[in-house]
């Protein structure tokens, strides 16, 4: 089975933690996204991999040469000069695609069985099978008119609540038949949404819509990748662990002998490589510390972020937080929703209201 992945976009909503990071490397539960997904890829018999990129482009390339490079499935990278958008980053794979294959949002942590995908997909000889799940909004989704066997008879993209057909929405997975590129024009943006779907569903080709149950989150905005962070570590996310061993129910160590006796950390909790962490510190989960990360006496952390290379001053409370690699002095506050980007400075005893977003490289004296 051939899976192709789309990860170009420029995930402007995750500002300002994708300015400096590509939405596929953000970290969830130590672990990289991308490399959660080779493994959930792994698991689903997948045979080979394409990735098609265009914002980031290098920073990915040697991210898979240097941590995917044994992962154990082929991997190909498809490179647009700009972003085409999700038809144009598609036929712009049309030299390497098998007859049909699997398109993937590289933002979507799930555990959807792609076999069954595919072979529903196949069992109705559909063009086009759009994974689908019930959502509560239908105003932030492609939503499917649905048939009781799935056959699909429209699509909207992000209706109203009035005007939804059903409650079925797109989760970004996908099995296709190739000859859904002949629908494509080359070369310029194109977006499957918002043009494809719905001219193939005008011609009249076989549209299957496949009704999944299972774990499924877009990580596209701060407050589900925050929340990713926090189902992974809940255990609600089959066959998907935070990285380290579980030296207590719940708390994800990778450096054991890095965790002092005299902290308290309440779980769930994951605690990356290399940490130097002072005495007296409180971690109340769900917590994620990466590696590298200094962390000074009597720090309080609760329900909060923490990226490779931080470092905390002694004194400082946060909580409901991101991290990014950024240095926060002593005695600090920061207040719910702060998100504070890589290679940005806070000087001690600074406040930072709720919902402060600092970019990479700010300094706060
Ligand atoms: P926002 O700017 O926050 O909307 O994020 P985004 O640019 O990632 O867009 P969106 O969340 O809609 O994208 C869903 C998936 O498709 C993500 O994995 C994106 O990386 C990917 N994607 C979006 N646009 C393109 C594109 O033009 N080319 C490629 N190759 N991938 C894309």
């Amino acid at each position: 089975m051939q899976v192709v992945v789309l990860i170009g976009g420029l995930g402007t909503r995750l500002y300002p933690l994708t300015y400096t990071t590509p939405k596929c490397l953000l970290p969830i539960g130590n672990k990289h996204f991308l490399s959660i997904l080779l493994d959930w890829l792994k698991r689903n018999a997948v045979t080979d991999v394409v990735f098609a990129v265009s914002h980031f482009a290098p920073t990915i390339a040697e991210f898979i040469k240097s941590d995917l490079a044994d992962c154990g499935i082929p991997i190909t990278l498809r490179h647009e000069t700009d972003p085409l958008g999700s038809a144009g980053a598609l036929v712009n794979c049309a030299d390497l695609l098998q007859d049909d294959f699997i398109l993937l949002n590289g933002d979507v942590l799930m555990d959807l069985n792609l076999e069954e995908l595919i072979e529903f997909h196949r069992k109705n000889s559909a063009a086009v099978t759009t994974t689908v799940s019930e959502v509560d909004d239908p105003s932030h989704y492609g939503i499917l008119d649905v048939q009781e066997d799935g056959r699909t008879l429209d699509w909207q993209e992000k209706p109203t609540r009035e005007d939804a057909k059903s409650k079925w929405g797109n989760v970004g997975a996908w099995a296709m038949t190739k000859r859904v590129l002949d629908f494509i024009p080359a070369g310029r943006f194109t977006s499957l949404e918002k043009e494809t779907f719905p001219q193939i569903l005008a011609e009249g080709l076989l549209f299957y819509a496949y009704k999944f149950k299972g774990y499924w989150k877009d990580i596209g905005t701060v407050d589900k990748y925050v929340q990713a962070n926090r189902d992974l570590l809940n255990g609600v996310i089959s066959g998907l662990q935070p990285a380290g061993k579980e030296i207590q129910p719940g708390i994800w160590v990778e450096s054991p002998e890095c965790v002092p006796d005299d902290i308290q950390v309440t779980s769930p909790a994951a605690i990356g490589k290399d940490c130097r962490i002072g005495s007296g510190v409180k971690l109340a989960g769900p917590v994620v510390i990466g590696s590298d990360v200094q962390i000074g006496d009597g720090v309080q952390m609760a329900s909060t972020v923490v990226w490779h290379g931080a470092s905390v001053g002694s004194g400082t409370k946060m909580s409901s937080s991101v991290l990014g690699g950024a240095t926060i002095g002593a005695e600090c506050v920061l207040n719910p929703g702060c998100v504070v980007a890589t290679n940005s400075a806070v000087a001690d005893r600074s406040v930072l209201a709720s919902n402060t977003s600092l970019g990479p490289g700010s300094r706060l004296p």
